[in-house]
């Protein structure tokens, strides 16, 4: 059994494969936390781990027998401000007394298989009860009648946890919860390093490291969306650990709106891991009778390094936070016309471009912005979802019966979520937007955020979208998000519910994408924001991949999928190659290159082929049929980082079926050096015990010599790179 409740210890084990979970009850009904990590099997006494005598100016808890017992000083499981835990803490409200006074005991739990899901919010799931065990914990402050549930589901063979809070209030007068993390998690020292992953638009997800320190350390967003410059997910690792080795903690946040990720060194070193909605810019008033949901954060543990916590992820995450018909089929082939033609094209300039393209062997013509309104820049139209005559004299629906006669699937680009000033629905609705009555409106690429807290905003998005889905052929669309929140305020919110709009705003929106998403489930729905600037969990659950980044030049793609393939699994990393030079960073680099590299991904193309030569056409249609070779390798094998762009000139992305029949390695050098000597490149993942066949050369060599001696490789010109398939004999 995953979950373990032990009655004589008073104590709870979560059990994934490679781990263990383990809480107490203290005799005055407080939640400790005993440990996170290894597996324990027998928890004898474990209360004897985590019992913890304060110092001077240390609170004493009174409730208590044992003598100078401070909940300030202990391992917390949960941690609630406002009596004797003076750190950051999970929970922290304003009650009806002005207080932040709330002291909630332990009073029941329950133990059951599967998991159930969560209102409102994206969430990994179950399709079998067998395939997981949940944890409820009640805990309840009597004197507020407040309750508040403590939730964990452990996917024992995935080995991860997740987790998530709800606050229930069963009083009749209401208060105003200033912070609901989904989790704190104490750890008993401080010699970890912190991982994260920071960027800003066209360099998102670049790996930063930094060792613990006494104090706070954290990454958020106060954006309105996850956003490029920080992602919701943070590790925390031991010094020794590496990508194959040491202990890693992965906690990665479902959630696509304001988050906060950190941990609070105290003076005693215990270190407390913390993640949710951002506190900095919240306030939830829970009325009498209403229960408040906080998002899940997963969790995962891994004493094999980095690319085991990844693997995990990966396969939660592709398996069991994706849905849909995508998640386990072939995506097509698309061709995005946006770096091809920006918003200069018309309707014979676009089913040229999907004729070349499908002589190549591209299935999915997708049409990017400036379709709409009178758009022929980024100044205008949004929220006017009608065709632009000028370009598309006969509309979405006869472009795509065009599309489609050419056997070809047809895709097209939205942005739901904006509103410009230059649009017919700004001149008719100018309080649909966010912003604060009679102050200044600042614009982020010329353009308003709609205001979803409102029922008649998010119902003009369904309408909208609804039509165009039903009446013409449309196999994707891709769903961008191109400014972050400022002036947030909205027309129609009173204001002591002012600031629960960036997450009303998210629940609504995921409201709208669950409604869009059921209504036509054979779409696929690609998520992009600037690229991959809300690129999180929470929207994988709606979109099955998303776009990366809005840099597609292959050698920054290095950083940027190495950066995403911490969390996010292959198939969910929209990756095209571009024309050269490159429009991000003006590089030049090998046709090759930049296919090897789109493969690691969600493979298509985003460049003009009625401007490239037949050559080019040439090497594309052979990219085509090399990646439907190899992409059931790439996009449900398991990933292996053989070497990072952050540590050396070179990178190198493996892939190895889960029966270790099949391999696919890309290798690229990034700056080549004059006579660099080579050196082995060690593969992983395979068995050793087989003898698998190089598909180049036709050479044989065993699965250890692969993973133990290596092959050797060279990074003498740069941007070269080299593609290795071996299969088991
Ligand atoms: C964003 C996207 C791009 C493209 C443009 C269109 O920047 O990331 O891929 O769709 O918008 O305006």
């Amino acid at each position: 059994m995953p979950i373990i409740y032990d009655s004589n210890n008073q104590s709870f084990n979560l059990m994934t494969k490679n781990s263990s979970y383990i809480i107490c009850i203290l005799e005055n009904k407080l939640l400790l936390h005993a440990h996170y990590g290894k597996k324990i099997y027998d928890l004898s006494n474990v209360i004897d781990t985590v019992y913890e005598a304060g110092g001077a100016f240390n609170p004493v808890d009174s409730d208590i027998e044992r003598k100078a017992f401070s909940s300030d000083a202990a391992m917390l499981e949960y941690s609630f401000f406002g009596t004797t835990d003076l750190r950051t803490c999970g929970f922290n409200g304003v009650f009806e007394n002005g207080t932040n006074y709330v002291r909630p005991y332990y009073k029941s739990h329950r133990i059951f298989d599967g998991k159930p899901k969560l209102p409102g919010l994206p969430a990994t799931y179950t399709e079998d009860d067998s395939e997981a065990q949940t944890l409820e914990i009640t805990l309840k402050d009597d004197v507020l009648n407040v309750e508040f549930l403590i939730r964990y589901t452990v996917f024992e063979n995935v080995d991860a946890i997740t987790r998530n809070i709800e606050i229930k209030n069963l009083a009749n007068e209401g208060f105003d919860i200033k912070s609901a993390l989904s989790m704190t998690v104490d750890f008993s020292d401080k010699d970890f390093d912190f991982v994260h992953m920071f960027g800003g638009w066209a360099r998102e997800r670049q790996i930063q490291k930094i060792p613990l320190i006494n104090g706070g350390q954290y990454v958020d967003s106060k954006r309105g969306s996850s956003s490029h410059h920080h992602s919701p997910f943070m590790a925390l690792a031991r010094k020794n650990a590496n990508e194959t080795c040491g202990e890693v903690f992965g906690f990665s946040l479902v959630y696509s709106g304001n988050f906060f990720a950190g941990v609070e060194v105290n003076s005693g070193n215990i270190s407390r891991a913390m993640m949710g909605i951002n506190p900095y810019n919240f306030n939830w008033r829970l009325e009498g009778g209403e229960t408040f949901v906080t998002p899940e954060v997963v969790m995962v543990y891994s004493d094999k390094g980095f690319g085991e916590m990844s693997r995990t992820y990966h396969t939660i995450y592709r398996t069991r936070l994706v849905r849909g018909k995508y998640r386990d089929s072939h995506r097509p082939i698309l061709i995005n016309n946006w770096e091809g033609t920006y918003f200069d094209f018309d309707e014979e300039k676009i089913v040229n471009i999907a004729k070349k393209a499908k002589e190549t062997g591209v299935e999915l013509m997708v049409l990017d912005d400036g379709w709409f309104g009178h758009r022929d820049d980024d100044k205008s139209s949004l929220g006017d979802w009608y065709e632009y005559e000028k370009k598309l004299p006969n509309g979405i629906k006869g472009l795509a019966e065009k599309i489609d006669a050419l056997g070809m699937k047809f895709g097209l680009w939205y942005e739901p979520e904006m509103i410009s000033p230059d649009s017919e629905l700004y001149r008719k609705h100018p309080d649909w937007c966010i912003s604060v009555e009679g102050r200044l409106q600042n614009y982020g690429r010329n353009q308003l955020i709609l205001d979803l807290s409102r029922k008649d905003v998010c119902d003009y998005i369904k309408g909208f979208l609804t039509d165009m889905l039903s009446k013409a052929k449309i196999s994707y669309i891709k769903w961008d998000m191109n400014r972050n929140f400022s002036e947030v305020g909205s027309a129609l919110l009173p204001k002591d519910k002012m600031q629960e709009l960036p997450h009303r705003y998210m629940l609504n929106l995921y409201d709208i994408l669950e409604y869009i998403t059921t209504a036509f489930p054979d779409v696929l729905f690609e998520g992009c924001s600037g690229g991959g600037g809300r690129f999180d969990a929470g929207m994988l659950y709606y979109f099955p991949q998303y776009w990366c980044s809005d840099d597609s030049d292959a050698i920054e793609r290095l950083y940027l999928q190495y950066g995403t393939s911490m969390v996010m699994p292959a198939t969910t990393i929209g990756a095209h190659v571009s024309a050269c030079p490159n429009h991000q960073v003006e590089r030049t680099t090998p046709l090759s290159t930049r296919g090897y590299v789109a493969m690691c991904g969600s493979f298509g193309y985003e460049l003009n082929p009625l401007a490239i030569s037949q050559e080019v056409l040439d090497e594309m249609k052979e990219q085509i049929t090399l990646f439907k070779e190899i992409r059931d390798v790439i996009h449900y094998g398991d990933m292996y980082r053989l070497s990072s762009p952050f540590e050396g000139e070179n990178t190198c992305f493996s892939y190895v079926t889960k029966d270790k029949s099949k391999a696919v390695s890309v290798y690229v050098t990034i700056m080549g050096r004059p006579w660099p000597g080579s050196h082995r490149l060690k593969f992983d993942g395979l068995d050793e015990n087989a003898v698998y066949i190089d598909k180049d050369t036709k050479k044989e060599y065993s699965g250890s010599l692969l993973m133990n001696i290596g092959l050797p490789v060279c990074d003498c010109k740069d941007f070269e790179s080299r593609l290795f398939i071996f299969e088991k004999k």
